[in-house]
């Protein structure tokens, strides 16, 4: 006889079935500058489709990609500026997703609805940020980001993405995890030094909190911060050698952003205090000769996450240097717990 689940597991399971969707109530880089063109682009982000498409001006717009019609996407029509035009039969929704033409017929009761979902989209750090709230009729929340970001004087940086065939949150668990460094990425140009055993501890922080090796530091991937600045970031540095030229550090803000439950968009900027004649020379060094080098670095990660079993987090052994991602797995729970709750109360 098999015994029903109660209700306490089935709680359970929606709460990790929202949180494995993506957290809301926060902005989340779905795109580097560069990929949105003139044309619309279509992409799918915490399991919504969405059509980005700049303006004549360069601004952007973000709308649901579902034209009010049949529900063709809207991003394989035309850019008209302000509004986009379906593909399969002309229908116009502007960026504010309100139906401007329905040029097939004449006098469309459609025309001048607001049928389309709209989304709140702004630009920074070489990036196009989109809010994802949690109720209908919310507002955005201030983003601010790291000074590493922020401070363009002092910092220069170049913005990596890739997609990974996986859950957003093993992405998250990786970064947390400053231990594999010394182990998977051994081999590398900036992880192969250190003690291969530690004690990491936890430091609470403004907007979150660091897990660090306790006895070493500035020689591996010593220590991680995690952070919720109206974007759920990861920042963390590692030593570079001198002769990877001026700049001490190389620093790496990163978020992983979930397309859908089982693949993954991060974006990885990769910094260093660097200024003047210094960045020129380090843009330089980068591009010819430190960026493939990352990239072998990011590929091993991916290469572990892909291959794990989707489920792989509930077999798990933990152990002590698993603390600090055990902890942002209870804080993302939490907040999940919260959204879910607010999304019935407004239903
Ligand atoms: S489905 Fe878009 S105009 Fe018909
Ligand atoms: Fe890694």
């Amino acid at each position: 006889m098999t015994t029903a689940p109660s209700s306490d597991t089935n709680v359970q399971d929606n709460i990790q079935d929202y949180l494995d969707n993506g957290l809301r109530s926060l902005w989340y880089p779905v795109a580097a500058s560069w990929e949105v063109g003139s044309n619309p682009v279509g992409i799918t982000r915490l399991g919504e489709n969405l059509a980005l498409w700049r303006d004549h001006d360069g601004t952007l717009h973000a709308i649901e990609d579902r034209c009010p019609h049949r529900g063709a996407r809207l991003s394989k029509g035309w850019n008209l500026g302000n509004r986009l035009a379906c593909w399969y039969h002309g229908v116009e929704v502007n960026g504010e997703g309100e139906v401007c033409d329905v040029p097939a017929i004449s006098n469309s009761p459609l025309v001048g609805q607001n049928c389309v979902r709209r989304y709140p989209v702004k630009e920074a750090h070489g990036a196009i940020f989109v809010y994802f709230a949690t109720t209908p009729d919310e507002q955005p929340c201030e983003l601010e980001l790291p000074e590493q970001l922020t401070d363009g004087e002092s910092y220069g940086h170049f913005l990596c993405t890739a997609t990974w065939k996986c859950n957003y949150q093993y992405a998250i668990d990786n970064v947390m995890d400053p231990m594999h460094g010394t182990y998977l990425h051994s081999d590398s140009h900036s992880m192969a030094e250190g003690d291969r055993q530690a004690e990491m501890v936890l430091e609470p922080t403004e907007s979150g909190f660091i897990f660090k090796k306790t006895g070493q530091t500035g020689v591996n991937f010593d220590w991680v911060e995690y952070g919720n600045s109206g974007a759920l970031w990861l920042r963390l540095s590692i030593p570079y050698q001198k002769r990877f030229g001026p700049g001490g550090p190389f620093w790496i803000v990163g978020m992983a952003v979930p397309e859908d439950k089982n693949n993954t968009r991060v974006f990885f900027w990769r910094i260093r205090k660097v200024s003047g004649w210094q960045r020129q020379v380090w843009r330089f060094f980068y591009r010819t000769k430190l960026e493939q080098l990352h990239w072998d670095v990011l590929e091993q990660d991916r290469i572990i996450l892909e291959d794990m079993a989707p489920d792989a987090r509930d077999h798990e052994n933990l152990y002590q240097h698993d603390v600090g991602l055990a902890r942002l797995r209870r804080v993302m729970l939490k907040m999940a717990k919260q959204q879910l709750a607010q999304r019935q109360q407004a239903a």
